[in-house]
């Protein structure tokens, strides 16, 4: 299986970024490709609601900047991975701006030959609240009425509160997440 990780948070040794390695570290034990992009790292600029690439002749978005190397990811993947920081109850800034690209692709599953129709979609996602009582549950329903309309199917959420402390700390969380990156 394929796998496109879009990391949107700031930092690249920070707590999303174990949880995630650990996710990663499980499903390449099982063979799986990745394929990470450090978003804060690129060029990807917010949507401009041009409406350009909805035009009967368009071809994609009319930014040519580093989102072209996602969207290509996008295509071939089989397992899409957000994986942020909660950040007001949200995804981080830099993911939401690639998320809301993604309005060029062909996307509604009910319309036209949706390019996410038949990939999974997973969120990977630290807070400084406790897991339990995060309130990621509005960010949840987003991300299943994605699915719904792109054709994806949901996997839900690998996540941990952090209360600001280094995951480390918290060893069982990070074993949880391997094994749920060998189950893919
Ligand atoms: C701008 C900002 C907004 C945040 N919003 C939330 C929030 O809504 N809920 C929450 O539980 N934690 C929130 N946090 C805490 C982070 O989600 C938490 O510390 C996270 O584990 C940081 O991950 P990182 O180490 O990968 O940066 C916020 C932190 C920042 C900097």
């Amino acid at each position: 299986m394929q796998i496109c990780v879009l990391f949107g948070g700031p930092h690249k040794n920070g707590n999303t970024a174990k949880l995630l390695a650990k996710v990663l570290d499980g499903a390449k034990s099982q063979g799986h490709s990745v394929e990470l992009f450090h978003l804060v790292d690129m060029d990807i600029r917010p949507c401009k609601g041009c409406m350009a690439c909805k035009k009967p002749k368009a071809n994609g978005c009319v930014q040519k900047d580093d989102m072209g190397k996602i969207y290509e990811a996008l295509r071939q993947c089989d397992l899409l991975i957000l994986a942020s920081p909660m950040y007001w109850w949200n995804l981080a800034g830099p993911l939401k701006d690639a998320v809301d690209r993604f309005f060029a692709l062909p996307f509604a599953a009910g319309r036209e030959q949706s390019i996410f129709a038949g990939k999974k979609l997973m969120l990977v996602m630290t807070s400084g609240q406790a897991a339990e009582h995060d309130g990621r549950e509005g960010l949840e329903l987003i991300l299943q009425k994605m699915c719904q309309f792109t054709g994806m199917t949901w996997l839900g959420t690998v996540t941990a509160g952090t209360n600001d402390k280094s995951l480390d700390e918290q060893p069982q969380v990070l074993e949880k997440a391997y094994a749920i990156g060998a189950g893919l």
